[in-house]
């Protein structure tokens, strides 16, 4: 079968001929129907995020998957099922995050990501998983459910971010995206059902179609070359929920000065190193003289990629055609990891729904 994945010391994706996997006892046979490429993806690709499986001099890329089952193998699944695999494996043996259904808790090095860390990804002709990892979605939703995992990221960020709020009254009105790439558009587009306002921030001039998305959800869009985060309050308002998705590190403590009190800013941005300084003692000070909380979430649980189906349904299909610039086959899967302004959110085709092979 065909996959795409990177070798080692090349930074270049590229078509590779691999077995088909074959199911192990509790593993089902996936067919793969599309993968969606975000900026995770493009840092595993640098080397900047991630590591290759132990075993292995390439890595096969990828880790936002819909397919069909191919074989249920004596699981729970039916052959034709429509399926989105969850990304956390065990690493070697079992482990207690594992056991109690929560592996997005588990630290570092007590999980491997398919794609990302250690395992292969779902960009190849078939894969195999655990019935367990494999979250059932309707068949009408086949050829957007790639966008399950990045919304089930959301889904868990939410929770976290509602929990750390719940032993008081909070009644949030407004929230503000930081980041106009796929995950802050999917998540400025959930914002929109539950807030009375929202704003996203970005970097970039007009005309820009991730600004005519943000405009055309009724959201605010915020230059953060005309007005700074520690700004917006003035500006606009102060937010009571921020979500950070830009990966930019100063982000997250301009944002606690720009919480409204009782906020929550919930981090998703993963940066490399960078020093620089702060004025730590205003922050701490400020934190704790307005109650705000600051979450940081990774990853997600079956549970969140079931939240996440429902919410798929819910968004406007407008929304989605803008919000995904391109799918591709993967013979031209060079097109989808172009990163450049006119993209948004890209997936890589190797079947489609009504294929028998
Ligand atoms: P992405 O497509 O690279 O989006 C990042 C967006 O942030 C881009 O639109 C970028 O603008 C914008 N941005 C970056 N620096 C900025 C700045 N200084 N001011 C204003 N805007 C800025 O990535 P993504 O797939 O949406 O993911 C977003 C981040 O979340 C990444 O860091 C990714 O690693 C992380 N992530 C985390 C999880 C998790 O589980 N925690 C899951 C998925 C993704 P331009 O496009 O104009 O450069
Ligand atoms: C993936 C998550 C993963 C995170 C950190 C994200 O892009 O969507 O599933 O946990 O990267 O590797
Ligand atoms: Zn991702």
């Amino acid at each position: 079968m065909q996959a795409i994945a990177v070798y080692e010391g090349t930074n270049e994706p590229e078509i590779i001929d691999l077995p088909q996997p074959e199911p192990d006892d509790g593993e089902a046979l996936v067919r793969t129907l599309r993968v969606g490429v975000d900026g995770t993806d493009h840092e595993v690709i640098s080397g900047g995020h991630g590591g290759m499986p132990a075993d292995d001099d390439y890595h096969v890329l990828g880790h936002e998957a819909v397919g069909v089952v191919e074989d249920a193998n004596g699981t729970d699944l039916s052959a034709g099922d429509v399926v989105v695999p969850t990304v956390r494996r065990r690493p070697n043996g079992d482990n207690e995050y594992f056991e109690r259904g929560e592996p997005d808790m588990a630290p570092d090095g007590q999980y491997h990501e398919r794609g990302i860390v250690g395992a292969h990804g779902f960009m190849a002709d078939y894969f195999t998983s655990p019935a367990e990892f494999l979250v059932t979605v309707p068949p009408e939703l086949a050829e957007l459910g790639f966008l399950v995992e990045p919304i089930s990221i959301t889904e868990k960020a939410v929770e976290h971010a509602d929990a750390s709020r719940s032993a008081f009254e909070w009644n949030p009105e407004s929230a503000l995206v930081l980041g106009n790439g796929s995950l802050g558009l999917l998540t400025l587009a959930m914002f929109e059902q539950r807030f009375d306002r929202t704003y996203c921030l970005g970097r970039r001039e007009r005309p820009d179609p991730t600004i005519d998305i943000i405009e055309s959800m009724g959201s605010t869009y915020v230059n953060s070359n005309e007005t700074a985060i520690p700004e917006i309050p003035d500006a606009h308002e102060a937010p009571d929920l921020i979500y950070e998705s830009t990966g930019y590190a100063k982000h997250p403590y301009e944002s606690i000065e720009a919480l409204a009190p009782n906020g929550v800013l919930a981090l998703l941005g993963i940066p490399g190193d960078w020093e620089f300084e702060i004025d730590g003692g205003k922050l701490h000070r400020e934190a704790v003289l307005h109650n705000k909380a600051i979450v940081g979430s990774v990853n997600s649980h079956v549970g969140h990629f079931e939240a996440a189906v429902d919410t798929l349904a819910s968004l406007s299909e407008p929304f989605l055609d803008n919000l995904v610039t391109g799918v591709y086959d993967y013979e031209n899967h060079e097109a989808a990891f172009v990163n450049d302004n006119s993209t948004i959110k890209n997936a890589i085709q190797f079947s489609r729904y009504e294929e028998r092979r």
